[in-house]
């Protein structure tokens, strides 16, 4: 193992490890997580989703620190008298650092609530809470979410962090050269070699039903993603099985309850459909984005339905129904929503997949529209061959002119 894992924990200062896709930035990551776990130093891994999450084997952070959804700072006030803050307090208190991967998906005030946080559980008014922290991620692929935030390096908190930055520069997951270079000219909006990448791309595209089963399939928005799914699970044979989800409360609540969450009204379910969990087990036999395929769907002793999974790591769970709740500040519970926790998942959002590394990958670029999508997508596949697009016509290459500014002025430096 290299020693800059080593280095970089003993330093104890803030890190930002970045570099392209496939540079290794996850796998440093994980090395730091094995250096840490065999030197008694104890680190908090987390990523900005949960399939991010999954590919370092972590929590979201949103989880770990237990700010869910919100994106302010004041939320600290409200956090803080919950019934769990004790223990995310503890936790906060008991470890030595806390790593972040896809920290591009993080926004300048999630970044802020997140150092709030952590000064209030440590009593201090150090950056972070004098907590060592450890950003990985390229604010050259996906930005955060949400009208009106800006990137994480644009926080106060980013500032006062005084954080080094390490720039990995090799590519470990794509081997080929031409595909490496339309990688690096889409990410940094290089036009120079525009045709001859126009064509390499050209030459993988086939009609969208003649995408091959085997692939996963990503898409640019949800409801395209949904289409995909019925489509596919219209193939299988077998027995369909359908789930309506159950709402109580007061209208207003319970409609925007089921808004937030991601489990459909209607859920349609048949043996062999590829699936995503949309939460964490309490046991942790899953975690919001694992995925897997439906095995069997049963009938309990008392009438009620479960499902059967067998998840891609090969374990075989039974999932139940799960209710969600909205509360108000006292806990009282304002609306439920009841649904089995998972959804349909041969068609995942370029947003979900940032992080992954997909062999057999097909990319619809219909609809495409955030800025690095058109990157992100196509820097999941290790190479050309096992690549194949349809609607290339609306494939948008878009760099952020803040992110690019700011690598810029980060590399001009050293
Ligand atoms: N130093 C390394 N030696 C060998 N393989 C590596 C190394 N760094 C990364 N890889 C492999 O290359 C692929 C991409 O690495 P990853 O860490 O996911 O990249 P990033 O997080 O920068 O996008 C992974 O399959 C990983 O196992
Ligand atoms: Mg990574």
């Amino acid at each position: 193992m290299n020693n800059l894992p080593k280095k970089i924990l003993k330093s104890k200062k803030n890190i930002f490890i970045t570099g392209p896709a496939g540079s290794g930035k996850s796998y440093l990551l994980n090395q730091i997580v094995e250096y840490a776990q065999t030197n008694n130093i104890l680190a908090a891994v987390t990523a900005s989703t949960g399939t991010a999450a999954i590919n370092v084997n972590g929590i979201t952070i949103h989880k770990f620190l237990g700010f869910g959804i919100q994106q302010n700072k004041q939320y600290v006030k409200t956090l803080i008298e919950k019934p769990y803050w004790p223990r995310i307090a503890a936790d906060i208190n008991k470890i030595d650092a806390v790593i972040i991967d896809e920290i591009s998906m993080i926004s300048n005030k999630q970044i802020e609530l997140i150092d709030t946080i952590m000064k209030e559980a440590r009593h201090s008014s150090k950056a972070f809470g004098g907590l060592q922290m450890i950003f990985v991620g390229d604010f050259l692929q996906l930005p955060p979410i949400g009208r009106g935030v800006g990137y994480a390096f644009e926080s106060l908190s980013w500032k006062e962090g005084d954080i080094n930055v390490i720039n990995l520069t090799n590519n470990y997951r794509q081997k080929e050269t031409d595909f490496r270079e339309l990688l690096n000219a889409i990410r940094i909006g290089d036009s120079s070699n525009i045709s001859k990448h126009k064509e390499i791309l050209l030459d993988r595209e086939i009609k969208q039903m003649d995408v091959d089963p085997e692939k996963t399939i990503l898409v640019s928005k949800n409801d395209r993603a949904n289409k995909y799914n019925l489509f596919k699970l219209d193939e299988l044979k077998g027995k369909e099985y359908k789930f309506s989800a159950i709402g109580k409360g007061e209208k207003e609540y319970k409609n925007s309850l089921s808004k937030s969450v991601l489990a459909d009204e209607t859920l349609i379910v048949k043996k062999h459909a590829r699936i995503i969990m949309l939460v964490n087990d309490v046991d942790g036999k899953y975690i919001n984005g694992t995925q897997g395929y439906v095995a069997n769907v049963f009938a309990s002793k008392d009438g009620k339905e479960y499902i059967t999974l067998e998840l891609d790591n090969g374990n075989i769970v039974d999932v139940h129904k799960y209710t969600w709740t909205a509360k108000d500040y006292n806990d009282k519970v304002l609306a439920s929503y009841e649904q089995f926790p998972l959804k349909l998942a041969w068609g995942i959002t370029i947003h979900k997949s940032q992080g992954a590394t997909i062999e057999d990958l097909h990319i619809d670029f219909a609809g495409l529209f955030a800025p690095s999508a058109m990157y992100v997508a196509l820097s999941r596949t290790t190479s050309l061959d096992k690549l194949t697009v349809s609607n290339l016509r609306n494939a948008r290459n878009m760099t952020d002119p803040k992110a690019k500014r700011y690598y810029e002025i980060l590399l001009n430096k050293d």
